[in-house]
């Protein structure tokens, strides 16, 4: 077989771009190693910032979207049960974000692929990639036992933070930058009215929690564990008791509690790996970059990736001008390395650390009283919350 961009993962990353690449005429084919029903499935982050929806509408993938999707112009800070609200869109000058799960988001991508004959080989087990240094790589996998290969002009690593395409590119060209936090994030969903309008962000000194939604009817809830908890260790019922002790005795009395239909522990980390690109592959996505879930950058920052990605590749084919694949690492990582701070300092602010001694503490507290009192600072969270601007391409 062959095509002109194989792209090796079916999540948010491949999907966007197998989509990008069909509207411009441009050959692809998604190889994933899994099914549909199990990527579908996994149950990640929910808010999309606007450069995600527009990327969706710009592709003809928000006819659910607009209808189930919850536009939100503002986000809730709490310090130990004193909540303050950050009106996003009047501090950018009218920028909001959109609460619609990814589940949501892979669901759009898999039917259109069905309609629009966008190929995608599922169960894809053993990929490799070779001669990515020469004009000519392949990709070769087995399919029910039987070896395939395809030939083609790039490869397309989004096979997420464990895939191979990262491993591919050499050891002594690979940087590599890592933060490991010392805790995660228990969630849930259940099927009950979420507490607010818009998100609440909450540092306690029992440590951090998250309300989050998925429609009016269900509720996404976080709150920080120990890294060795199990997710038996939390029944509902623990749960819902340190959820609403977190969140404030205001808030928290407000809670509609209910059963849990989905929970499940999740480590933080920051990652990047550099360069973004080796001969003829690219990486895109958790392929070269980790944030921790705080901010929700994680399938904005993909977007953002094959965005620019995609439009690298449609000068390639054409114009035949390759300013667009050669500038491709560098005009990514300089946002990649933005959403990594700002989900870093969110992360740092909001949650407890084990080392945290009382000045720690203190100067914690201060840096949310000070947002709580300066727009100016207000505003410097909403602009990197609602999503930074892709960056010019030279
Ligand atoms: N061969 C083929 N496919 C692979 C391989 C492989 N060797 N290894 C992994 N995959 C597939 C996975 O099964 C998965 O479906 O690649 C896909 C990677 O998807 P994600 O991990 O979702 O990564 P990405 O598309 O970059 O998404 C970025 O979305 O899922 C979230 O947490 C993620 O927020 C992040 C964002
Ligand atoms: C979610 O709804 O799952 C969610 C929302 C905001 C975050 C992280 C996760 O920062």
């Amino acid at each position: 077989m062959r095509t002109q961009v194989a792209i090796i993962g079916a999540g948010p990353a491949g999907m966007f771009l197998a989509h990008l690449l069909h509207r411009d005429g441009i050959d692809a084919i998604v190889i994933e190693r899994r099914d549909r029903a199990y990527v579908e499935g996994r149950v990640r982050a929910g808010v999309l910032e606007q450069v995600t929806v527009d990327l969706m509408h710009r592709l003809g993938l928000a006819t659910r979207l607009e209808r189930e999707g919850l536009v939100h112009g503002g986000t809730n800070l709490s310090l130990d049960g004193r909540m303050f609200h950050i009106d996003m869109k009047t501090l950018t000058g009218g920028a909001t974000v959109t609460v619609y799960g990814q589940q949501e988001v892979m669901r759009d991508l898999f039917d259109a692929a069905d309609d629009r004959d966008v190929p995608i080989i599922w169960n894809a087990a053993d990929v490799a990639l070779d001669d990515l240094a020469s004009t000519r790589p392949r990709v070769t996998w087995r399919e029910e036992g039987i070896g395939r290969r395809l030939d083609c002009d790039f490869v397309v690593g989004c096979d997420g933070y464990h895939g191979i395409s990262r491993a591919s590119i050499p050891a002594d060209v690979l940087r590599t930058f890592e933060r490991v936090y010392p805790f995660g994030w228990l969630g849930i969903l259940a099927d009950v009215p979420p507490v607010e309008d818009e998100l609440i962000y909450a540092n306690h000194e029992r440590g951090f929690a998250l309300a989050s939604m998925r429609s009016a009817t269900r509720s996404r809830y976080y709150v920080q564990c120990a890294l060795d908890d199990a997710v038996d260790d939390w029944p509902d019922e623990r749960f819902w008791d340190e959820l609403c002790l977190r969140l404030g005795s205001d808030v928290g009395s407000r809670v509609t509690r209910g059963p849990s239909f989905e929970k499940a522990i999740a480590p933080l980390r920051s990652f990047v790996g550099e360069p973004m690109r080796w001969g003829r592959l690219f990486l895109a996505g958790d392929a070269a970059h980790i944030v921790p879930p705080t901010g929700a950058k994680g399938m904005n920052l993909a977007v953002s990736d094959v965005t620019m990605l995609g439009e690298a590749l449609a000068q390639h084919y054409q114009a035949g001008n390759d300013a667009g694949i050669d500038g491709y690492s560098r005009r990514a990582l300089a946002r990649v390395w933005k959403a990594e701070r700002f989900s870093w300092w969110f992360t740092s602010v909001t949650h407890r650390f084990p080392t945290m001694d009382g000045f720690d503490r203190r100067i914690q507290m201060a840096e949310l009283e000070y947002i709580r009192g300066s727009e100016a600072a207000q505003r410097a969270l909403a602009e990197n919350y609602v999503g930074l601007p892709l960056g010019a391409a030279r």
